[in-house]
């Protein structure tokens, strides 16, 4: 065969740009251009020429609004369908060859008959469309800990969003170089256009499928427009197909802050914190250290998902595969987040939140007094009166912000370093009203997989459906996780058992709770910058500096042993957030051996062994 020939007509009839040179790529390109059947194909340079001008077609389109400039440069709004405003958890699907290797936290259909399924509905599904083949990478460019994506889109709302998220273009396609390898992801909103028909801001479709196919590794998304659901280097690639990598190849993938801590005598130590979807992860990874704590400092290096290999000295190390943050932006204000506003400040997308009438943006809880006036998230005039009166809301609860992470005042000076920072400690946490002390460092690694793996949270409005139940969300991986939840426990638990036969040092594992809340219903923990407070004594804690008090659970540090400098948080209040209520305990123990009846057919023995134990201090 003649290469260069068939190259040439490969990339001609995808409209490649010259220095396209992957024939698997282009091949696949010109397959799903074929069953799709865009009128267009774009292929993303990642430039700001290309974000601005696919900007401004996404407001001629009635998409975006631009905001006013004076108030929110180059900035835009936009406003979702009413029915696509979060993930679909019912409709996501992990599509392995056999059931077990998917697991019963997961829905899961067989690849033939989920490709049977599919295929009618791909099928001329960008007709009337232009397809944005977005090439990626996920994490720092080149970085031996990342790995290349490429989305093919038919929503240009999108392919802006991923050039916020990722490492998106020409950069990503150079490191592909001609036989790099990367993962698939085939995204449509499942709304062609056919026989002139006139499009609407917001295409999407009623039916919805987010497939994964773990043992191919690619990522069929169908019918949504919005985060998770639609750019899928997020959820879909940098946690379910990446876990199954991470599974294959001793990594972990996680859905995992990442964030630097320098103490003031200059050292500097670095934390990975899993936290369910809303919980504060964003907050927690923009901290800014509180009265009393003058010298230490907080620097982000990611807000939502860390990816983490062993190092050949043994060490744990993480990068934050995004380059951006998707944040829910309700509840967001220069108290709790005074880096997010900063960050938010220009050059950002906003979905769903609240016009101002000198066409800025508001979300509840942005500002203490609301605007006497604002359109809402639904285009309909909203006042207080009108809330009052109706309830309604003038972002959606999931309203989000897209923003680079260059934008944070607070980014780390490693954020982008390929190599990736080494983790000092895990931390753990849910949204729990009750039960769940504000802090417990495990005893060692096992009982630490054990309390992660057992964590419940309150549900939000992150995902659609009931909120404010209790889940079990293990490792905040429940809605994330691309295979089997008991190998996935049992990946944890060999990794630590190989590091640490390794001779390293495995990093502390510490389970929190902010959300402990009194007999009034009201958060008894201030949260946001105080906890640096509870994140100081665990730094202190691995020095060996610091003391603490031993219970069933593990050890919580007691009054004397936080540093409460520029705080009028009492003795008592500490008391009730870190109490231990043995008949709670024991009912929440109950609510474990439920978790581990459903995955019991692959469960590791240690989960077993571990809550006997606990079970037997909790009693004694
Ligand atoms: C997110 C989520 O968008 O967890 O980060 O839902
Ligand atoms: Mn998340």
């Amino acid at each position: 065969m003649n290469q260069p020939e068939s190259l040439v007509t490969l990339q001609a009839s995808v409209h490649a740009p010259a220095h396209v040179k992957h024939i698997a790529l282009l091949a696949w390109v010109r397959e799903m251009a074929s069953l799709t059947q865009p009128a267009a194909i774009h292929w993303c340079d990642g430039s700001e020429a290309e974000y601005n001008a696919l900007c401004a077609e996404l407001v001629n389109a009635g998409t975006f609004k631009r905001l006013n400039d004076a108030k929110r440069p180059n900035s835009y709004l936009a406003w979702s369908d009413p029915s696509d405003v979060a993930r679909v958890e019912d409709r996501t699907y992990i599509c392995s060859e056999h059931k077990d290797d998917a697991g019963l936290t997961n829905n899961w259909m067989a690849p033939a008959e989920m490709r049977a399924t599919l295929t009618p509905l791909f099928t001329g599904s960008m007709r009337g469309r232009t397809m944005y083949v977005v090439p990626f990478s996920m994490g720092p460019l080149g970085s031996p800990i990342a790995h290349i994506g490429v989305e093919l889109s038919d929503s240009p709302y999108v392919a802006v969003n991923m050039k916020i998220m990722t490492r998106m273009g020409k950069g990503a396609l150079d490191v592909l170089g001609e036989t790099g390898e990367f993962v698939p992801c085939v995204h449509t909103v499942g709304a062609p256009l056919v026989n002139g028909a006139k499009d609407v801001s917001w295409p999407c479709n009623k039916t919805k499928y987010i497939v994964h196919y773990p043992e191919t590794r690619e990522i069929w998304s169908y019918g949504s427009g919005y985060g998770g659901n639609a750019l899928l280097g997020k959820k879909c690639f940098a946690l379910r197909i990446a876990s199954t990598m991470g599974k294959r190849d001793g990594w972990l993938a996680e859905h995992m802050l990442i964030l630097g801590v320098t103490n003031p005598q200059g050292k500097k130590y670095h934390v990975a914190a899993a936290f369910p979807s809303a919980c504060g992860k964003t907050n927690f990874a923009m901290l800014i250290p509180p009265k009393g704590f003058e010298g230490w400092s907080v620097t982000t290096i990611g807000d939502d998902i860390a990816w983490i290999k062993p190092g050949a000295d043994g060490r744990l190390y993480a990068i934050n595969p995004e380059a951006g943050y998707f944040g829910v932006a309700p509840g967001t204000n220069d108290q709790s987040n005074f880096n997010c506003m900063a960050s938010l400040k220009g050059d950002a997308i906003f979905t769903n939140v609240a016009l101002t009438d000198d066409g800025d943006v508001w979300w509840e809880g942005m500002t203490k007094e609301p605007p006497a006036h604002l359109i809402d998230w639904q285009g309909k005039d909203w006042t207080p009166a009108i809330a009052k009166e109706t309830g309604a809301k003038a972002a959606h609860p999931n309203a989000r912000f897209t923003v680079a992470a260059t934008n944070n005042p607070a980014l780390d000076a490693a954020w982008d370093d390929p190599k990736g920072v080494a983790i000092d400690a895990f931390i753990f946490g849910g949204r729990r009203s009750t039960t769940v002390p504000l802090v417990t460092e495990a005893r060692n690694w096992e009982e630490g997989v054990y309390m992660a793996a057992t964590m419940g949270s309150e549900t939000t409005a992150a995902a659609a459906g009931q909120q404010g139940i209790v889940r079990r969300d293990p490792f905040a991986m429940l809605p994330f996780m691309g295979y089997n939840m008991s190998d996935y426990f049992a990946h944890w638990l060999a990794l630590g058992e190989k590091l640490a036969k390794s001779g390293a040092t495995l990093p502390k594992i510490y389970t929190v709770n902010w959300f402990r809340k009194d007999a009034d219903g009201k958060f008894v923990w201030p949260g946001f910058g105080d906890n640096m407070r509870v994140m100081a004594w665990m730094l202190e804690r691995i020095e060996g500096k610091q003391g603490g008090t031993e219970h069933a659970l593990g050890t919580s540090p007691t009054y004397a042993d936080i540093n409460w400098n520029g705080s009028t948080f009492s003795e008592a209040q500490f008391q009730s957030v870190v109490s231990n209520d043995r008949d709670a305990w024991n009912a929440e123990l109950k609510l474990h051996d439920e978790l581990f009846a459903q995955l019991a057919h692959r469960l590791p023995a240690q989960l077993g062994a571990t809550k006997a134990t606990i079970e037997a201090r909790l009693n004694r």
